[in-house]
């Protein structure tokens, strides 16, 4: 259960609720501010040319509003998202088909892009630059190409591996947003807000106290008040006080930091099967099963930034507060903690 309450990834039967929870507008978009306030002016400078946003890419771990701002700019250019994934774009036909059908200003959003194969990452360089795409049109002695002009419109990617982007393709994205983690007083003010949408009364304090469990993810925050309202219509005729919220947190087996359960098998094979490191990644990852690129990608920044995990040029290693946390002691370890 602990699994699916906190993991980072959309879940089928969470489609219908992230569209009635996510924000429509850049105002309703909490945190991430110095984007917003760029992404602001940028938009405002755009509309007032008349001409598409330039070519924008977010990236950061899941669940941090990356598909949400790429609804919401297409909302603000008063065009349409037309959304796809480097995962499904296997043909450049596939992709020479989207693009003739766009209209001026439309957004054309692919998820995680860095997994476009290289034949259709080579179609988008003329699109992003020069609005054509080269069509192969006929079969043997007939075949031939020819330029299609598009009309303006943006590009907008969103990947959790920026750093597995080819340059010629990072080059031509004039507007790139790294997305951070929430913190709690944000995560609190999205709880509430998606409360009053879900129709549960909640106090302050519950919502705080749900948000400092949400692994600074909004994703995650929307799925605990989706359960802990389930609880409390139980419990305490759905009215979430932060006395309900905590022994709902309990009963779903939500931990004081919000882990999941990748975050603790991490953790916990780092200190009995690693003396609590250094330990490489690579040896980490083969450890625990998982492939090297989402221990870094997807769980790894949680765990850095909020301390619970250090990288050094040794390699990965637990802290202090990650012994605390797991109630061990450092006299066990090696290391110098
Ligand atoms: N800044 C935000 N303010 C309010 N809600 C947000 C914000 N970012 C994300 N959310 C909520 O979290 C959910 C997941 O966000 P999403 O954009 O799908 O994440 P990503 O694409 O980065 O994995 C959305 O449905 C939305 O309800
Ligand atoms: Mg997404």
């Amino acid at each position: 259960m602990e699994d699916r309450v906190l993991s980072t990834h959309a879940m089928a039967e969470e489609q219908g609720l992230e569209g009635t929870l996510r924000p429509q507008q850049l105002g309703e978009y909490i945190g991430q501010d110095r984007m917003k306030e760029s992404l602001r002016v940028c938009i405002d400078a755009a509309l007032g040319r008349g001409e598409a946003l330039d070519h924008a890419i977010f990236y950061g771990p899941p669940g941090l509003g990356k598909t949400t701002i790429a609804h919401i700019i297409a909302k603000e250019m008063g065009g349409t998202i037309r959304s796809t994934s480097g995962l499904v774009l296997t043909h450049a036909g596939d992709l020479a088909a989207i693009l003739s059908n766009l209209q001026p200003r439309d957004v054309l959003f692919i998820d995680e892009i860095h997994r476009l194969p290289p034949a259709a990452e080579e179609a988008l360089y003329p699109a992003m630059e020069d609005y054509q795409i080269d069509l192969v049109i006929g079969q043997g002695p007939s075949l031939r190409t020819m330029k299609l002009d598009l009309p303006p419109f943006t590009l907008i990617g969103a990947t959790t591996r920026a750093g597995a982007l080819t340059s010629p393709l990072r080059e031509r994205f004039g507007l790139v947003y790294r997305l951070d983690f929430y913190q709690p007083e944000e995560l609190q003010i999205i709880i509430s807000r998606s409360a009053e949408l879900l129709n549960v009364k909640i106090d302050e304090d519950a919502a705080l106290e749900i948000a400092r469990r949400a692994r600074g993810t909004p994703r995650i925050a929307n799925r605990l008040i989706k359960r802990v309202r389930d609880f409390a219509e139980v419990k305490a005729q759905g009215h979430v006080t932060q006395a309900i919220a905590q022994e709902a947190l309990q009963w779903l087996q939500v931990d004081e930091a919000g882990f999941d359960e990748l975050d603790r098998k991490i953790l916990l094979t780092i200190i009995e099967k690693f003396r609590g490191g250094p330990v490489g990644i690579e040896a980490l990852a083969a450890a625990i099963q998982e492939e090297k690129s989402t221990l870094e990608d997807v769980h790894e920044p949680y765990l850095l930034q909020s301390g619970y995990l250090d990288r050094t040029a040794r390699g990965r290693q637990i802290t202090q507060k990650t012994l605390q946390h797991f109630g061990k002691s450092s006299d066990l370890f090696s290391i110098n903690i």
